[in-house]
């Protein structure tokens, strides 16, 4: 039984007070969540964040990662800084710094590698565009970004990897993609683990994201395949966050 993950990207959003309060607020409610709750922070609260959250049952995560330990990278953020400030998870391959950042999968797939090798789980975000799915490209399109893990990291990585399936049509739009779309993308996701390793497959969490709220987060996360949601916007409040977190 695989258990349910709830992870809010916070994206570039927050200050130091209205950090505070969210934080404040989602442990307020987190005595009754059984879910695994993870907050990815900008960089910049990741200090505060761990602060506020060390001996809860809050995990921390950060929101991509360079791959290089250290040196000329102006703006850039290495994974034991990350680990520095306790946090144990980062996202990896999020569509908009594919899309904005001209990451490529060879990009993402080492950077999975570098968290990997640094014990940080990465949070693998893969998804095809509106334009992709329109032209039935949807299977193919998440088959190489999962391939590109596959032929630098092995099969096995996916023992530490939590996959999350991000259509970019529903990121950010309102639009989310109903539970029948969502569960047979991650049914087709498991498919290609289970092609490699069936009890990979079985036990890798592969959580839905794009638009997920209080309103559909149960039956999304109802779905057989789909293992909790990475949430944008709804995870910004807390008592929306914790709805969703109350899922599991
Ligand atoms: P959204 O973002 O929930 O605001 O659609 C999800 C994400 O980008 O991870």
């Amino acid at each position: 039984m695989r258990q349910v993950i709830v992870a809010g990207n916070w994206k570039m959003n927050g200050s130091k007070e209205t950090v505070n309060t969210l934080v404040m607020g989602i442990l307020a409610g987190m005595s009754e969540v059984n879910s695994t709750v993870i907050v990815c922070v900008p960089s910049p609260y990741l200090s505060q964040v761990e602060a506020l959250t060390t001996h809860s049952q809050l995990n921390l995560g950060a929101q991509d990662l360079n791959v290089n330990a250290s040196g000329a990278f102006t703006g850039e953020v290495s994974a034991d800084m990350i680990k520095d400030f306790g946090a144990q998870y980062v996202i990896v391959g999020h569509s908009e710094r594919r899309s904005l950042y001209a990451e490529t999968d060879a990009v993402v797939a080492n950077k999975v590698q570098v968290a990997l090798d640094n014990g940080l789980t990465p949070i693998f975000c893969i998804g095809e565009t509106l334009a992709e799915r329109d032209s039935g490209q949807m299977e193919s399109v998440v088959m190489r970004q999962i391939q590109a893990v596959i032929d630098l990291s092995g099969i096995d990585a996916f023992k530490h990897i939590i996959i999350a399936y991000e259509p970019v049509w529903a990121i950010g739009t309102g639009v989310t993609a109903t539970p029948q779309q969502a569960q047979d993308a991650h049914a087709f996701i498991r498919s290609i683990l289970a092609q490699n390793d069936a009890n990979i497959a079985q036990s890798t969490a592969i959580l839905y994201g794009g638009s997920m709220n209080p309103n559909n987060a149960a039956e999304l996360i109802g779905c057989e395949d789909i293992d909790g949601g990475l949430i944008g916007g709804a995870s910004l409040k807390a008592e929306d966050f914790l709805q969703i977190c109350k899922v599991g």
